[in-house]
């Protein structure tokens, strides 16, 4: 047996300084219909999510809330698995930050560099962006000492520090990114990076002295190691790097690191150096991914605009809220509003694809007993011809949409399913079983015509399992297909489905909603 092809995708690990809100749910859904897709492409998976505990934020809020860091934290964590729950997220690892397995990585690792020579002791004079855990020299400040990113105020810091040389990678960097042209996607991110880097790379700051909320430095610790040093880490700590050498060996270098477009520098820029620097191959691809807004405006809390996921999903069902968040071109910002979230259920969700199973079904019931035979479509010329359609549009279908995914084009892949299901239905406007069903001359036009439609489905429901994971098994089964958990892309070719097979309508996969009237 020939062993299967392994992939390793991974989101960021969230700061669990709040709970998570809607945007956060974004890279998290994509990363797991990635996940699942690459399942049922034939791929040894691991999906890790995680959270990112350390820090001087975590250690304010904590403070302020009264309580000790790892009491705060453990109360947001569990919130964060409670969300990715809700939401149905496959992940195979979750990691803490604050865990024993990663404390011991961090440490070896800075310990490493430090003994390479590529950690020094200095001091550090400048500015700091808590919420964004980032220092900023003063020559890209904004004239009121804005964190450029974000906008918010800044803190004038000035401690004892040690420095990670950045600054001797540059070359090499940029030698990488040259020979390796696809490494930051999409290319927009690449550019920018690039300019980054021409612009001037400086050491890093990788330790803090004014607080203690993180990993003691081994050699020093006074000093705890910067949060992001210490985060980016999550990703070789969670592959097994110490304590599971083969699988490391297995899973690493990951194939990709998801991110949110306004981290995509720590990830391609200081983290391929930090590896560079230990000797640690680098990952395959890192994805920026855009933001998601709210009614078309950046969510705040200040403009109280922020949307919780929870609701959202106790109301409409994890289904419904991937459904929507996996429609949005990747690279770009997308929109997210309660009007286009019911429209998208009642449209693509209950009127096309709830209802062609649903009609379905029940034709197989109310004309065959509920049972499925192959039939054969050529006892009329014209069935004949639209049936041999269905069977090249779903293999077709499997191609483009294997193919939108492959290239991170979620939505398109999307795309064509729909254009598939819309096509089944526009099948029985045309083949009017309702008609076949009244001559007896055509019992085995109406077999293939059922056949085909379940057929049609059996092709669609898994092709939509990696973003409607619910709903996906739900199909499978009532076309009273069995071994949901089996099934995959290669084994996935037109007739599967037995004859004799018996059809078990449910009820409808998602119940229209109704709009009130303002
Ligand atoms: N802890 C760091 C990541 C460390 S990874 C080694 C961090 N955490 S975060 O909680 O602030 O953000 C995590 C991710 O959420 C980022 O990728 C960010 O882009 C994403 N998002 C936050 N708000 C978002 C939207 N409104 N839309 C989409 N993604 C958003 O950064």
């Amino acid at each position: 047996m020939t062993e299967k092809p392994k992939y390793y995708i991974t989101t960021p690990i969230y700061y669990p300084s709040a709970k998570l809100h809607i945007g956060h749910t974004y890279c998290t859904s994509i990363a797991d219909s990635m996940a699942r897709f690459k399942r049922l492409d034939g791929y040894e998976v691991m999906f890790l999510t995680g959270s990112d505990e350390h820090g001087q934020k975590i250690e304010q809020k904590a403070e302020e809330s009264g309580v000790t860091p790892i009491e705060y934290v453990d109360n947001i964590v569990a919130l964060f698995k409670q969300l990715w729950k809700e939401l149905n997220i496959s992940n195979d690892d979750f990691i803490r930050t604050t865990e024993e397995r990663h404390r011991e990585v961090v440490q070896m690792l800075f310990q490493r560099a430090y003994d390479n020579g590529d950690i020094y002791l200095g001091k550090y004079e400048g500015w700091y962006c808590i919420p964004d855990e980032t220092f900023w020299p003063e020559n890209k400040l904004t004239p009121e000492h804005l964190c450029p990113d974000c906008g918010r105020p800044l803190q004038r810091i000035s401690e004892e520090a040690y420095f990670f040389k950045m600054s001797k990678y540059a070359d090499r960097w940029m030698k990488f990114i040259e020979e390796n042209p696809d490494f930051i996607q999409p290319a927009s991110r690449r550019n920018e990076m690039i300019q980054f880097v021409k612009g001037g790379l400086e050491d890093l700051c990788v330790s803090r002295t004014s607080f203690t909320w993180g990993i003691p430095v081994p050699f020093d610790p006074k000093h705890v190691v910067y949060v992001w040093f210490d985060a980016l880490v999550n990703y070789i700590t969670a592959a097994g790097i110490i304590d599971n050498p083969e699988k490391f060996k297995r899973f690493w270098p990951a194939d990709v690191h998801l991110v949110g477009k306004e981290i995509v520098r720590f990830h391609s820029i200081i983290w391929p150096i930090m590896l560079m620097s230990l000797g640690i191959e680098l990952p395959k691809k890192i994805y920026g991914h855009g933001w998601l807004i709210v009614d078309g405006e950046k969510m705040s809390k200040s403009k109280g605009n922020v949307v919780d996921p929870i609701p959202l999903l106790q109301e409409f069902g994890s289904d419904a809220i991937r459904y929507l968040l996996n429609d949005i071109q990747l690279g770009q910002d997308g929109n997210f509003s309660r009007e286009r979230l019911i429209n998208r259920i009642n449209s693509d969700l209950s009127n096309d694809l709830g209802n062609l199973l649903h009609r379905s079904l029940s034709m197989v019931e109310k004309y065959r007993n509920g049972v499925l035979v192959h039939g054969d479509a050529s006892v009329d010329p014209c069935i004949g011809e639209v049936s041999s359609e269905v069977e090249k549009n779903a293999e077709a279908t499997l191609q483009r949409f294997r193919n939108g995914m492959d290239n991170w084009k979620i939505n398109d892949a999307l795309k064509a399913v729909w254009i598939f299901i819309r096509s089944l239905n526009k099948y029985i406007d045309v083949t009017m079983p309702w008609v076949l069903a009244k001559d007896e001359a055509k019992r085995a036009a109406l077999d293939a015509v059922l056949y085909h439609l379940c057929e049609g489905m059996r092709f669609v429901s898994l092709m939509v399992e990696p973003v409607i994971p619910i709903a996906a098994e739900k199909i499978w089964a009532q076309l009273g297909l069995v071994d949901f958990e089996k099934a995959n892309y290669k084994n996935l070719v037109w007739g599967g489905i037995a004859d004799g097979t018996k059809v078990a309508k449910g009820m409808p996969i998602f119940p229209r909603i109704e709009v009130e009237k303002e």
